[in-house]
């Protein structure tokens, strides 16, 4: 599990499948003792808890390791620590780091590795978590119309959940300002004004506004207010979606930005039902690495 586009149409519809039978409360535990680490390079608070919260329902063994009081202070490599770990008993490792493709360097070493998100490449676990929010409310992809509206250029959410859509039949669309879509960035979908995307879509998924990685580049910077009023869900734009259409954010929300403060919790609002979602569809990801590896569940 290191990137969604990796993932066969077969092999989306297995995690999927697994997550919602875990949703519905089926049990399975490891057969055997498996010894997993999170290693959390950047912070987070969704993915590393539920991933935590799926290996303890799945009985694997957590090793708790925290970077800010680890050899990684002394200068040890991303390497080395994993190599480390794989001798020290482990069996799978959840990384997430800002370098994209970090997991590129562990290909020499035993052991399972599922990526936690990489700098602004992908984030498959949120993607899974995604997709089955959606299929929970409309039971299909096919023809569905996605919105996903801001910081694309800096999301390791939107490109690969708009390239996995698009392969599940869906249409997406793109808006956000202008000057943070480069060539190139949209790879995925047609670029939309906001307020003729919000009246459209079945889905409008909002991303966080990257600030951490804005930090260099002049053209990416917005005010908060102004960023709201012209691109952000604001309670006018609200009224003037679908009947049935959901609203989705990764999360953690700037809330008055992205998403009008009100907006976060209102009757269309998926935003804590990803959460919720983000255990079961972890524990099918951890399910499906380890039996890759040849683990046993019962
Ligand atoms: N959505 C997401 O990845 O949240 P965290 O950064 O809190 O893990």
């Amino acid at each position: 599990m290191l990137k969604t586009s990796d993932l066969s149409i077969e092999k989306i519809n297995n995690l999927l499948q697994d997550a919602d039978d875990f949703s519905k409360g089926k049990v399975l535990k490891a057969k055997d003792e498996v010894y997993v680490a999170n290693l959390f390079f950047e912070d987070s608070t969704r993915t590393k808890t539920s991933f935590d919260v799926a290996e303890r329902k799945l009985g694997l063994k957590v090793v708790p390791f925290d970077i800010s009081v680890s050899s990684v202070n002394k200068g040890e490599s991303l390497y080395d620590t994993v190599k480390t770990l794989k001798s020290l008993g482990i069996d799978l490792c959840v990384i997430r780091h800002k370098k994209e493709k970090f997991y590129d360097e562990f290909k020499g070493i035993d052991i399972a590795v599922i990526n936690g998100g990489d700098g602004t490449g992908n984030h498959p676990s949120q993607n899974i978590l995604d997709l089955m929010t959606i299929q929970q409310e409309f039971g299909k992809f096919e023809g569905l119309k996605i919105g996903i509206v801001g910081d694309v250029k800096h999301s390791r959410v939107a490109n690969s959940n708009a390239e996995v859509l698009r392969k599940l039949g869906a249409k997406v669309y793109f808006s956000g300002p202008e000057q943070w879509f480069d060539e190139g960035t949209i790879i995925n979908g047609t670029y939309v004004s906001i307020d003729d995307l919000v009246k459209e879509v079945d889905v409008l998924m909002l991303l966080r506004i990257q600030h951490e990685r804005h930090e260099n580049d002049e053209k990416m910077k917005l005010s908060a207010e102004k960023y709201h009023r012209q691109f952000g869900l604001t309670k006018e734009r609200e009224k003037t979606m679908k009947k049935n259409a959901i609203i989705m954010h990764p999360a953690p929300i700037n809330r008055g930005v992205e998403i009008a403060d009100e907006l976060v919790e209102c009757k269309r609002s998926r935003i804590f039902k990803q959460m919720e979602n983000g255990v079961f569809a972890r524990m099918a990801i951890l399910k499906t690495a380890l039996e890759e590896r040849g683990f046993e569940f019962m």
